[in-house]
C-alpha cells in the first residue's frame, strides 16, 4: 500500500483519537531572522525538519523546538507560539529559549562535540566535558518543562527527536505518567565498543529506555543499540521481540527508514519558478553543454566532501578528455561553525577547491564551483533538475535525505545518483551507483560510469529509485511509528 497524507490523517484520527500530538526537537522547522528592514523566514538545512514538517502539516499539533533565529522572539505570542508554515499555517511551533551558555554546553558541546562524533564512525574523536554534560541535563529539563506546559495532564503522544534530547522521556513521565513517548534517533547507533567510551553512557541508555518506542533508521542500528544495552545496563533484552525491559517498563526498539514527501517534491520541482531558476543558473555560470555534477550538503565532516574532491581530482587526471566538459557544483550550507572541527573542515575544503581548480582550470572553465551559502528550496530543486549526476559520499550517515530529494525531483527519470554504501539510504536505493568514499580510485571510476551511462540505463535505474522513494515515503514512516504504538495497546 502506498501511504499518503490523507492515509496518515485517517490513521491519526482513529489511533490517536483526541490525544494531543506533540513533536520535540532541538532544531526548529522555520527560523525567523532579521535582515535589513524585514523579517525573513528561513527553512534550515536539516534532514530531521525536512522529514517532520510534512508529518506535522498532515497531523497538526504542536512542535516544540529551540528558537534559534535572531527574530524568533519578535513573531511569537505571549506563550512563545507561532503558527507555521508561513504560507499555509496548520500547526503550532512552540519555541524554547536558551541562553548562549546553555546553547554552548548542550548543543555545541555535548550534542555536537560528544554524541555526534561518538555515533558517526568518521574518525573524529568525541570530546567529553563534564560541564557540557551538566548543561545537557539542565537543558533537557528545560525542554521537559516546555513539553509539560503544552500537554498539561493530558494523555498526549509526544514524539521526541534525536540525540539532543536523550533524557527527555523520563523527565516528562516523572511529572505526567500518562504521556506516551516515542523517540527517533536520526543518526547511526555505533557498536558497543565505540559507545562504551562515553563516560555517561549508562545515563543516556537509561534515558532512552524511558520511551515506549525507540526508532532507528535500520535494523543494524537497532541491533547495535540492543547489544550496547545488554553489555552496559542491568536490564532484560528480548532479542526476539526487539524490546528491552528495565525496572518493569518495556521499550520496543524498531527500524523505521525515514523519507521525504515524494509527491510534494515532484510537484514543486515541476513548477515554472524552478525552470526559470535553472535558466538563471545556466546564465549566471555561463554553462554550455558540460556534464553537470552536484553535491548538496551541510558542511559537516561526516559528509565526505574532501573525499569527493579527491575523487574528482583523480577522475580529471585519469580522463583528461573530460577537462572543460564537466562542472561540479558543491553547494554547502555552513553548519556548527563555532566548533573547531567544523572550522578545520571549512579550511580544508577551501584549500582543496583552490588547489584542484588551479591545477585544471582554463581561461573559461574551472572544474569545481563552490557555493558556500544558504540556498532557497527553489534553487536547490533547480540544481537537482540540472544535474547529470549527484554525489552523496557520506563517511557514515543515518539515512541521508539529499539522495531521496534528488530522486524525488527527477520527474524526467534522468540523472544518476552516486551514493555512499555507508548511508542508511544505500539499503533502499540499490539502483544508485554505490561506493566506498574512502576508495578514491573506485570513486573516480564511478564518476566516469555515471557520465557515460547510456540514457536507457539511466532511465531504468532512476525509475526504480523513484519507485522505492514513492513507496517508502515520509507518510509510511510516520504511519508505521503510530501503528506500532497502537499495536502496543497504548
Ligand atoms: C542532522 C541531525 C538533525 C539536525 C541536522 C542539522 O540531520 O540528525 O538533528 O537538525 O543534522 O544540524 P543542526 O545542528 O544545524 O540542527
Amino acid at each position: 500500500m502506498s501511504w499518503t497524507k490523507e492515509g496518515l490523517q485517517e490513521l491519526v484520527k482513529t489511533k490517536l483519537t483526541d490525544r494531543l500530538f506533540a513533536v520535540v526537537s532541538n532544531r526548529e522547522p522555520y527560523i525567523h531572522v532579521s535582515s535589513v528592514d524585514e523579517i525573513q523566514c528561513v527553512v534550515p538545512a536539516s534532514g530531521l525538519t525536512v522529514a517532520l514538517d510534512p508529518v506535522m502539516r498532515a497531523c497538526g499539533g504542536v512542535w516544540i523546538a529551540h528558537g534559534s533565529g535572531s527574530a524568533d522572539r519578535e513573531v511569537v505570542d505571549d506563550k512563545n507560539r507561532v503558527s507555521v508554515p508561513p504560507d499555509e499555517p496548520c500547526y503550532t511551533l512552540r519555541r524554547v529559549w536558551l541562553t548562549k551558555e546553555e546553547e554552548e554546553g548542550y548543543y555545541l558541546g555535548f550534542s555536537n562535540e560528544a554524541l555526534w562524533p561518538l555515533c558517526h564512525i568518521a574518525y573524529t574523536p568525541p570530546n567529553f566535558d563534564e560541564a557540557h554534560w551538566n548543561t545537557y541535563k539542565r537543558v533537557n529539563q528545560i525542554f521537559a518543562d516546555a513539553v509539560l506546559e503544552e500537554v498539561g495532564d493530558s494523555q498526549a503522544f509526544v514524539f521526541i527527536q534525536d540525540y539532543h534530547l536523550a533524557l527527555l522521556s523520563r523527565l516528562i513521565k516523572a511529572r505526567n505518567p500518562q504521556v506516551i513517548t516515542a523517540q527517533f534517533w536520526h543518526i547511526p547507533w555505533p557498536n558497543p565498543e565505540a559507545f562504551r567510551i562515553c563516560p555517561w553512557g549508562e545515563e543516556i541508555l537509561d534515558g532512552l529506555l524511558g520511551n515506549d518506542l525507540l526508532g532507528f533508521h535500520i535494523r543494524y542500528h537497532c541491533d547495535n543499540f540492543l547489544e550496547t544495552v545488554r553489555r552496559m545496563l542491568e536490564s532484560r533484552v528480548d532479542n526476539e521481540r526487539s524490546a528491552v525491559n528495565r525496572g518493569g517498563t518495556t521499550t520496543l526498539v524498531c527500524p523505521f527508514p525515514i523519507s521525504v514527501d515524494f509527491h510534494r517534491i515532484a510537484r514543486d520541482a515541476a513548477k515554472a519558478e524552478v525552470t526559470e531558476e535553472m535558466e538563471e543558473i545556466r546564465r549566471r555560470w555561463e554553462l554550455g553543454d558540460e556534464f553537470i555534477g552536484i553535491g548538496i550538503d551541510r558542511l559537516d565532516y561526516t559528509k565526505g566532501i574532501p573525499h569527493r574532491f579527491r575523487a574528482l581530482d583523480k577522475f580529471l587526471a585519469k580522463y583528461p578528455e573530460y577537462q572543460e566538459r564537466m562542472v561540479f557544483f558543491q553547494l554547502g550550507e555552513p553548519s556548527r561553525i563555532h566548533i573547531k572541527k567544523y572550522k578545520e573542515l571549512n579550511a580544508e575544503i577551501d584549500d582543496l577547491v583552490e588547489e584542484i581548480n588551479w591545477k585544471y582550470q582554463s581561461a573559461n572553465w574551472k572544474p569545481i564551483i563552490y557555493v558556500r551559502e544558504h540556498l532557497s528550496p527553489t534553487t536547490l530543486l533547480a540544481f537537482n533538475r540540472l544535474a547529470h549526476f549527484c554525489i552523496v559520499s557520506s563517511l557514515h550517515d543515518g539515512m541521508n535525505l539529499v539522495a531521496k530529494e534528488f530522486v524525488s525531483s527527477r520527474t524526467d527519470e534522468d540523472g544518476v545518483l552516486i551514493l555512499s554504501r555507508f548511508t542508511g539510504a544505500a539499503r533502499e536505493l540499490t539502483e544508485a551507483i554505490l561506493l566506498n568514499p574512502y576508495a578514491t580510485d573506485d570513486f573516480a571510476e564511478s564518476i566516469r560510469k555515471a557520465i557515460k551511462m547510456p540514457k536507457e540505463q539511466r532511465k531504468a535505474r532512476m525509475r526504480k529509485l523513484r519507485q522505492a522513494v514513492e513507496e517508502n515515503n515520509i507518510y509510511r514512516w510516520a504511519g508505521s511509528i503510530i501503528s506500532e504504538l497502537a499495536n502496543l495497546g497504548l
